[in-house]
């Protein structure tokens, strides 16, 4: 019965794998209802699940769609994976970087979380571009220029699909069995040979603590062992946002920016150094100090934003059209001083209030509105100093300045 599996995970008992599958099952071929599931991803939430459950609940949602294999195609396939966080856009960045050093990336990204943004909404602010590319067209374009963004597939874990749509607006995302089996479903799905995992703590992640990343961090490189995957891990800072831009357009424009060389001391760019290289060095099995030459390389002899640019154009984008909202607003420094700190999270709330992110699972995104910070934290200002921009549609509520900067 319906009721007795969710009741057993509410007094925090072991469910068996026939009880996992038959769940999330009957939720995918609708028998059970939103609320249900909700009931059992919030009682997951809460008294977590063993290992045995995790490795279950991943098996799930794999054998819920196919396995791509680019054996052939692609021999020794490096995959990247963040699990999100504010003004995160390394995707846009590191996907074409990668590809510029002849390491082919087919990468299958997600739409926005709770606060956090989604590469796939980030670029479907570009005009025209595609995030529904077939097995086909992927196969076609990754022999054609070496590298492709787009959604998840309709039938790669599609169980993943539905269950990350309703987490997003039941306040379950920030689960670590959760988080490991539906990025780890999606990555062994996708027929990646190795995983590169991106794992952000702070108050504009999902996690929070460096234990709770530490702990994902096992998960997913035990799930890795199962299906023969070399997983490895970055655990990165999400107190702050990263780079200077929050929200869809906006972020497409400052990837772009980091891509021409237009901006390289802040945490953005050290970051996608960071992850692009090791890809490069997972990719061609060389050093990473190596691997590390060469992406700055493709940056510098600007490589990297070609390849961007035909990335976009090869999935029907038009990037001349990419636009952003005209409709501005300013917050200004109330004193002179050196910030100190800029809230994520509060950055992460003001942006979906502006319509950025999704409340329920219907919301449209407005891709043209979000906030540009004009300053980062360690930054001398001048009182009146513009500290961020806010680009806007609607009427929204102007949060107070002291909740996102600390001016000391
Ligand atoms: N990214 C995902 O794909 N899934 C999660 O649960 C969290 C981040």
């Amino acid at each position: 019965m319906i009721i007795d599996i969710i009741n057993k995970k509410r007094l925090g008992k072991e469910l068996s794998y026939s009880e996992i599958d038959k769940f999330f099952n009957a939720y995918l071929d609708g028998e059970i209802k939103d609320y249900q599931m909700s009931a059992l991803l919030m009682a997951i939430c809460i008294n977590g699940m063993t290992d045995e459950e995790v490795f279950a609940l991943t098996k799930v949602f794999i054998d819920s769609g196919e396995v791509l294999q680019f054996t052939g195609i692609i021999d020794n396939m490096v995959d990247k994976h963040s699990t999100g966080g504010i003004g995160d856009k390394t995707t846009l960045i590191i996907a074409p970087i990668v590809s510029a050093c002849g390491v082919p990336v087919v990468k299958m990204s997600g739409r926005g979380l709770g606060y956090t943004g989604g590469t796939i909404d980030k670029l479907e602010s570009i005009p025209g571009y595609r995030t529904d590319l077939s097995d086909e067209e992927i196969v076609n374009q990754i022999k054609n220029i070496g590298v492709v963004v787009t959604g998840q597939t309709a039938n790669l874990a599609p169980m993943d699909k539905v269950i990350y749509a309703l987490r997003d607006v039941t306040g379950t995302v920030s689960s670590i069995p959760l988080i490991a089996s539906s990025i780890m479903s999606k990555k062994i799905a996708g027929g990646a040979d190795k995983i590169l995992i991106d794992i952000k703590v702070g108050n504009g992640a999902l996690l929070t603590t460096r234990k709770d990343a530490k702990e994902l961090s096992r998960l997913m490189i035990e799930i890795g062992k199962i299906y023969q995957k070399e997983v490895h891990t970055i655990i990165s800072d999400m107190n702050v946002p990263l780079g200077y831009a929050i929200g869809n357009s906006l972020e497409v424009k400052e990837a772009m920016d980091i891509l021409q060389g237009k901006e390289t001391d802040n945490n953005l760019y050290d970051l996608c150094i960071d992850l692009s290289s090791t890809m490069v060095s997972l990719g061609k099995n060389i050093d990473k100090s190596d691997a590390i030459k060469e992406v700055l390389e493709v940056l510098n002899k600007g490589r990297a934003y070609e390849k961007f640019l035909e990335l976009v154009k090869a999935q029907g984008g038009d990037i001349r059209k990419l636009k952003v909202s005209d409709n501005l607003k300013y917050i200004k420094a109330p004193k002179s001083g050196i910030i100190s700190k800029i809230n994520a999270l509060e950055l992460g709330k003001l942006s979906v209030s502006l319509g950025a992110g999704r409340i329920s699972k219907e919301d449209k995104i407005d891709f043209e509105v979000g906030i540009r910070l004009n300053k980062l934290v360690g930054e001398n200002v001048k009182k009146g100093d513009v500290l961020a921009t806010i680009y806007y549609h609607k009427d929204f509520k102007m949060p107070k300045l002291e909740t996102i900067f600390d001016i000391s």
